[in-house]
Parts: structure tokens; sequence; C-alpha cells
């Protein structure tokens, strides 16, 4: 025993390469879009990792990978499965394991290390490892169960629970999980509840994908008698869904599939599966729905029903199901999880009796309700994300869910409650019915979201627009739950494809969405009709002999997002995966327009929630929904064109290329003058024309001063909607016109990016006045004050505030952009972004007439960097005048500005404020 270990620690030494000078560290190891995932079912994951080094200019010039079964067989670095050798390359974000066909169920250990262009090799990095789940449907041997039916299933009725006693026979090795359902699921294992994931399994395209879910159950298990339990939920899956009042949309019949796997230290394996043994019955959740919220009566609950002694004889048999026609498929994204707890900041009696509690906070979610009274006491909570003029809670815009829980005592002393398959958007609580005078510690805000990763810090000497990051932030964290949902409180919380493509840059800013929007966009993908055409929404709620979708610059987020997947986090994988969805929509919408290449016919929710010339006080602000829609059709052209020089297909990207340059010619033929108008003179008519790329260089510049113009003449207001609004600064910006950006940013009075905070706002708002400057609430039946879609302007902050961008033809900031703008009077910024390769960050003052900037350049990327209205003599770097060296790559005067091209590494700048 002991020699073994010895000739382990001996062999793991001889392993490390000799010490190197300075450090060049490898960690951060990824597979796909997951630390150390544990279920995958991609064939050949993607391996990354991120390189620190103390040396500045640092890249490396090699690495080597190495897979085993085993972390000791790994660390010897013999009996591997898969060893690289040295491969000489750049690469270090999504390489390709490229070893032997991988096994369902099993764990390999990776480690890399790399080489850099110092000549420094660096030692290996700690071990990492993924677990496969299963790669053939043969692998699941579980059947499907449920209740039997009954006449109620397609009406709101109690949640069903299902239990089954086993025996573990011995010592055990490992045990895992593999679970799904249709509805959603809670597992209990021995009474305790497997894992903190929430809304299992997820939101798919039902018909075509259902995901499936992992966990490692080992610490979980006896020996001896055990018991696993489970209790379903409707969820969306035959719950409430969408604005018709449908429910049912995807089947009546709750079930359950389970695979539990053991493997015992002696090398033997058994399976407890879902089957016909299992018992079923209904506990304390009387209903439970996503809008309308959970019934829960505590009396009704049954003690130790999923510990292995409870007597279950008098639950029914379960029946079996037939299988569901979707595909299983593990998950590639985050969970959700519970991400936040807030407490109230005031409470105070209504005068309907209800107490109401002020968490402080716009937010998706609900409350731990603590409570001590008699048996049979029911407390009921209202949530609602404002009040009305009186102070009482503001419901009208929930349409119609009603977003309310109500909990009946079990009476033994203290309770706590959390609903269960429910969540609702709120602010605010009403409760009614306490027993007791109510404490801070009576009701605690839970938030709840796809746990992203945080990876953007933005912040400004200006704390209204520290305000509005901040409100961006939690409108991403309230929408992002399993999908990108347009809101978190009304019937709706749908994956409204338009809100999702205009939001998604911002989003990779402020989080990891790699893996949330891949899972969507094999969503989106599954959901699309042989047309080609994209639904509204996704996953599609609509059947499909109804077809709603087709519709620009909602569709277009078939293109548009993997697209900025690729920009931002280097992914051609997903981009190969998504190209065939991406073309099938962009033939579509051409077919659409006709052989004018002008696509006028059918609905169209053009520049939606613009301003509207039907507010007499602030006249005319809409843009052709013909001149939209070809705006668009020709950008997803130009996208697709250019994937498809990423992915190697030349004759496409040719044939895209023409397509679009023709597209091009027709809108301006159709929509823009030689004088450089466009289309109705609108702001979001120049936004798209120039964002697009579809005037012709010599006319930009008068396009781009009517716009200007245009907001200068409205006294610096803003008259865009969902479409034009994410483009418009970055428009103006683009053409010269900085200071136009910076007043419309930092504008306080309607409409604008401010007004809602000088209300209030803790999230941004669905319409730019959802309360009007006489506080009247804009129209209940579309009013949300959790929509993030105007919160786009979050990537414009990003990339000119902060200065931090990318390089397009460098895609995953393999070449960042760093430009950093000051204006409107800001003296002081900082912006910092979790890149693939590492962190990229700047802060910048204005000190004693100077601009100074610190910038951080990931390892293994370069960063090109400006400086505006400056020149060569003036900048220093570190206190000494610009030359080559330490780091610094390359120094140019372009015209006004002067550019500094750098390696990694951190480096401190200032040259005189300019003018
Ligand atoms: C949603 C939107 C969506 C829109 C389509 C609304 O009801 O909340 O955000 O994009 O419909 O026009």
């Amino acid at each position: 025993m002991f020699g073994t270990a010895l000739l382990l620690f001996l062999a793991g030494r001889a392993a490390v390469p000799p010490a190197v000078p300075g450090r060049l560290e490898v960690s951060g190891l990824r597979v796909e879009y997951l630390t150390d995932p544990l279920g995958i079912d991609v064939p050949r994951p993607r391996l990354s990792w991120r390189i620190a080094s103390d040396a500045r200019n640092t890249m490396q010039t090699a690495y080597q990978l190495q897979v085993g079964l085993a972390p000791a067989s790994v660390e010897r670095g013999s009996g591997l499965l898969w060893d690289s050798g040295r491969i000489m390359s750049d690469a270090s974000v999504f390489v390709d394991y490229a070893g032997p066909p991988l096994e369902s169920r099993t764990r390999y250990y990776w480690r890399v290390r790399v080489w850099d262009s110092n000549g420094r090799v660096s030692r290996w990095s700690p071990m990492a490892s993924w677990e496969t789940g299963f790669f053939r449907a043969a692998d699941w041997v579980a059947r499907w169960i449920g209740p039997a039916p009954s006449g109620g299933d397609s009406l709101p009725s109690p949640s069903p629970v299902l239990r089954r006693a086993f025996r573990v026979n011995g010592p055990i090795r490992s045990a895992r999980a593999y679970v799904t359902s249709l509805g959603l699921y809670e597992l209990y294992l021995n009474g305790q509840r497997v894992g903190d994931q929430l809304f299992t399994p997820g939101w798919t395209s039902y018909r075509h994908r259902l995901q499936y879910q992992t966990f490692d159950v080992t610490e979980l298990l006896r020996a001896g008698a055990n018991a696993v339990g489970a209790t379903l939920g409707d969820g969306w899956y035959r719950g409430y869904l969408g604005f018709f009042g449908q429910r049912n949309l995807y089947g009546r019949r709750l079930a359950l599939l389970l695979q539990l796997e053991i493997r015992y230290q002696d090398g033997r394996t058994e399976r407890v599966v879902s089957d016909g043994d299992w018992k079923t019955t209904t506990g304390p959740i009387l209903t439970s729905d996503i809008y309308r919220g959970e019934i829960y009566d505590a009396r009704q609950d049954h003690p130790g029903w999923a510990a292995p002694a409870y007597d279950d004889h008098a639950w029914a048999p379960v029946a079996v199901l037939e299988p569901p026609s979707a595909i299983l498929v593990a998950s590639e994204s985050p969970p959700v999880r519970r991400v936040r707890e807030l407490h109230p900041v005031s409470i105070r009696q209504l005068p309907s009796g209800e107490t109401l509690f002020d968490l402080g906070q716009n937010f998706t979610g609900w409350t731990r309700l603590v409570v001590r009274g008699a048996s049979g006491m029911t407390v009921t909570l209202r949530y609602a994300e404002v009040l009305d003029k009186s102070g009482n809670l503001y419901t009208a815009n929930l349409r119609g869910a009603s977003q309310t829980d109500r909990y009946t005592l079990k009476g033994n002393g203290a309770e706590q409650y959390e609903p269960h398959f429910t969540f609702h958007g709120f602010r605010y609580v009403a409760v009614a019915g306490l027993p007791q005078p109510a404490d801070t510690s009576t009701i605690t805000g839970i938030a709840v979201s796809s746990d992203l990763p945080q990876t953007g810090l933005f912040e400004t000497s200006d704390s209204l627009l520290n305000r509005l990051q901040r409100n961006i932030v939690w409108g991403e964290r309230s929408n992002f739950l399993d999908v990108p949902t347009d809101c978190p409180q009304r019937d709706e919380r749908l994956g409204w494809t338009g809100d999702a493509q205009v939001f998604s840059r911002t989003a990779a800013f402020n989080m990891d969405v790699a893996g949330f929007f891949a899972k969507w966009l094999a969503d989106l993908a599954a959901d699309q009709d042989t047309s080609g055409s994209v639904p509204w929404v996704i996953p599609n709620l609509f059947s499909d002999s109804v077809h709603f979708g087709g519709t620009a610059g909602w569709s277009d987020a078939s293109v548009i997002i993997p697209w900025t997947m690729y920009q931002v986090y280097g992914d051609r994988g997903l981009l190969e995966r998504q190209y065939p969805s991406m073309r099938a929509w962009v033939d579509y919408a051409r077919r659409r327009a006709g052989s004018e290449l002008i696509w006028r016919p059918g609905w169209q929710f053009g520049d939606w929630l613009a301003l509207h010339s039907d507010d007499p006080s602030y006249p005319g602000a809409t843009t052709g929904t013909d001149l939209i829609a070809t705006a668009f059709l020709a950008h997803s052209t130009d996208l697709v064109a250019r994937a498809a020089v990423v992915l190697g297909k030349a004759d496409e990207a040719s044939r895209y290329a023409v397509l679009f340059h023709a597209v091009r010619d027709a809108f301006n033929r159709e929509f823009v003058s030689g004088a450089g108008r466009v289309g109705e003179n609108t702001q979001t008519a120049y936004a798209l024309a120039i964002a697009f790329d579809l005037l012709p260089d010599s006319i930009v510049p008068a396009a781009a001063d009517r716009l200007a113009q245009d907001v200068r003449a409205r006294g610096a207001h803003l008259t865009t909607g969902f479409l034009g609004t994410p483009v418009l600064l970055h428009t103006l910006s683009g053409t010269g016109h900085v200071p136009v950006a910076f007043d419309l940013l930092t504008q306080r009075s309607y409409p604008s990016w401010l007004y809602p905070i000088t209300r209030g706002a803790t999230t941004m708002w669905e319409r730019w006045d959802g309360i009007r400057p006489d506080s009247s609430f804009e129209d209940p039946g579309m009013n949300s004050f959790n929509h993030y879609a105007f919160g786009a302007v979050g990537d414009w902050m990003y990339r000119n505030i902060g200065g931090i961008d990318l390089d397009p033809a460098a895609p995953g900031y393999k070449k960042s952009r760093i430009a950093p703008r000051a204006g409107a009077g800001l003296t002081s910024a900082r912006a910092s972004l979790e890149t693939p390769y590492g962190t990229l960050a700047t802060a910048w003052k204005i000190e004693n007439g100077r601009f100074v900037l610190d910038a951080t350049i990931p390892v293994n990327t370069t960063a090109a960097l400006t400086l505006w209205d400056s020149r060569v003599d003036r900048v220093q770097e570190g206190g000494r005048s610009l030359s080559g060296g330490g780091g610094i790559r390359d120094v140019q005067q372009r015209g006004k500005d002067v550019v500094v091209v750098v390696g990694s590494g951190q480096y401190h700048f200032s040259a005189p404020t300019p003018p």
C-alpha cells in the first residue's frame, strides 16, 4: 500500500518540468461552456484554458494536452488515453479533444501545459475533468412513469409525488442520477433534496429536445435501506403559458424518467430506475403555476415521504407511459439557481390590512416566509413591481398572471415556506393573514436566475449611469431564466427573439452567456419552420399549424446571435452548428422580399415601442416597416456571407455577398436620396442604414449629420424603439458625433435612458414612459417594468466609455481594441471583462489636465489602444515617452489619434486631456 503511494509520488515528481524563470501558469480549465462538467454528451468536447504570466507581451507558442481515465495516470503522464504531444499553436480557447472516441458515463481527467513566446514552459495545470452522460438512446433503460391518467390532468391540480425504496448492497465508489421529466421535477434521496438546480429539466423545444441532468449522488446514498422520491410540477409543459390563456401546450400528463446508477467499490454496478414498481400520491402543493403562483397546504405534507422508513402502502401504483418523441439531450447551459437574497428595506401596513414589504429592487424569484401560527391559518402573498399613486400594489400590468402564493400553516412552531414551480417579477410583496406582527425576518427575497458567471464591470464618476448599468444587469438577471425572456411578471415571460437579439451583445459583457445562448439557439433551430421562417418566440409556443413568425428584427435573432457569440467568444463550433439555420432564415426573408428585393408584405413589429406620432407633445417617429425589414434582410445576408467565410464555404460566401450588395442597392434606390435623406427621416432609419453599412461612403456623412441634427432639434432626445435604440449611439459615435451620443445617454428628461431612473426605476422598463412625466401609468395591457431591450445601450457604454472592444478579425478578444472616450463631464470610468483569455480591463481618469489610462491585456492576446486627439510625442507609458519594447509592439500617429499596439500585461498611459 505504502509502496504504491511512494512510487506514485516519485513518478508524479518526475513528470513536473524543471522550474522556469518568472511565472507562467495555466488555470481556468473549461470543457465546452462549463468547468468540470458532469454528464455532457458532446462527442468531441472543446477544451479551453487561461494563462497567467508575470512578463508583458506573452503569447502561447505551443501547448500539450493530456487526457486519462484516472488522475494518477494523468499525473504520471503514462497510461494516458490521449496525449496531444507538443502542438505548435497559439490556440487556447475551444481546442478540440482529438483522442479516441469517448464512452458514455465515463469521467475523463485532463491537464494542459503551454510554451510561451519568451521561451518558457509552464508547469502542468491543475487537474480538471469532464464526465460524459449518455451518447446512445439505448443507455436509457428507465421507463417514463407518472400518476395514472385522470380527468383533472388538463386542469390545475395537485403536484404528484413519486417514490421508491431500494437497497444499497455494499460500499459505493460512485453514484449518479440521470433525470428528466415532462413538467418540472424536484428530486430527493433519503429525504434530502438532490442538487440546487431549479426549474429542471429546463425549458426547451419540448416537441424536439428534452434536457436531462446528471447529479453526483454518491454522498446521499448509504448502505442498506434507501429511498428516492420526486415531486412534479406543471411548469412550461402543461401550465398556463402565453397570452391567450392557454395551458397544456405540450401535453397533459406529468412524468418522470430517472436512472440511478451505482458503482460499488468491488466493481459491481446496479441501477435503480423509474419503472412500474414506484408508488405515487399527491402532497402539499395543491396547485403551482408559473403565472399564477402556488397554493400550498402544509397539513397535506407526508413527513418523511422520501426517506426509506416511510410506509407507502396507501399510495397508488404509478402508470408507465409511452416515451415522448423528443430526443434526450444533456444540459449545456449553467442551471437556474437561487442567486441572491434581498432583505426588506421597509415594512408598512396597507389600508387593505395587508403588510407591505419593499425589497428595494425589482427582480425575479419569490420570498421565503417565516411564520408561526395555528394549523389551518392561511397567509397570502401577492407580488407586484410598482405601487400605484395611493401606495397600493399596482397589478393591472400583470394581465392574466396573478402572481399570488398561498401558504396554509401546519401549526407546529416556526414554519418556513418557499414556493416550488413558480416565479414572480416583483419588488413589493403584500402579505395578508400574518398571525403575528411582521419584522425583517418574516420575508426574505430570493432572486433566481440562470447562474451565469458575472464577467463584466462598468463604473463611472456619474451615479445615474452607474444605476443604469445596475438596472441593465438586474434586467438580465431577472430575464435570463433558462431562456432569454421578455419580462418576468405578466402572462408572457417568453423567449421573444427580437428582445434577445438586440440585447445579446450587452448580455455577453455582463455575464458569461456562451452556454446559455448555445442552448437557446439549438431550440431556435429545432423550432424553425421547414420554410426557414423563425417563430417569434423560442421555444415556440404555437403549434406547427399556426406559425407566428417570420418577422424582421425578431427572426433575425437566428443570424445575429450566433454571429455575436462567435465574435465575443470565438465560438466557431456554434457558428458551424447554427449555419444551416442562419442560411435558411436569410433564404426565407429573401423570398419574402420578392424580385425587387424590398420586403414589403406581411405583419412586422417594426421599430417596436418607438415614440409614435400619437403623442401630440412629441411628434413623428414612425419608421416604415418595409425599410426596417429590408435593412435587416441586408444585414443578415451580410452576416451569413461573413459566417461562410469563417467556415471556409467560399462559394456560399460569394453568393451571399452578392445578394447583400443587391439588397443594399435596392435599399438605396427605394429609401435613400442623393442628399443623404433616409426613409422617413427618423433616427431609426439613419441608425439602421449606417450601422448595417447600407449607404455609399459618400452619403454617410450627410446622413449622419441629419441624424445628429434630428437629435439636437429634439433637445437631445431619442425617438427610437426596440430596433433603432441598440444602434443609435454607435451610429452617432462612429460618424464623429460623440458629444451628441453622450448628450443622449446622459439626458434625464423623457424620453431617455435616465428618465426612468429619475422615477426610481431599479430595472429597465419596457417603454420609455412606463410611468409618464405626469405620474400616470402607460397602457396596462403592455407595461412591464422589467424588460431588458432598451438596456442594449450597455454595450455602447462598455465599448465607448469603458473603451473595451473586440477586433472582429480576431474573435473572442484574441485581439482587442481599447479606445475609451470621455464626455458629458465624466471625470473617470472603469470597465473590465472576463474574456475567454482572461481579464481585459481599463480604468481612466482626468487628473491635472491629463487623461490617465490603465489597461490590462490578457496573456496570449494583443490590443490596439487609441488615445484620441493626441500626438505620439505627448503620450507617456509608465512615465516614459513611447518607444518600442516593454510590450509595446507598434506606435502610430493616425490622423489626430495615437494608436499603440501592445502585448499582454498592465500598462499605464497618460496624455494631455484632449480639448
Ligand atoms: C413582448 C415583447 C416582444 C413583443 C413583440 C411583447 O408582448 O413583451 O418584448 O418583443 O411583444 O412585439
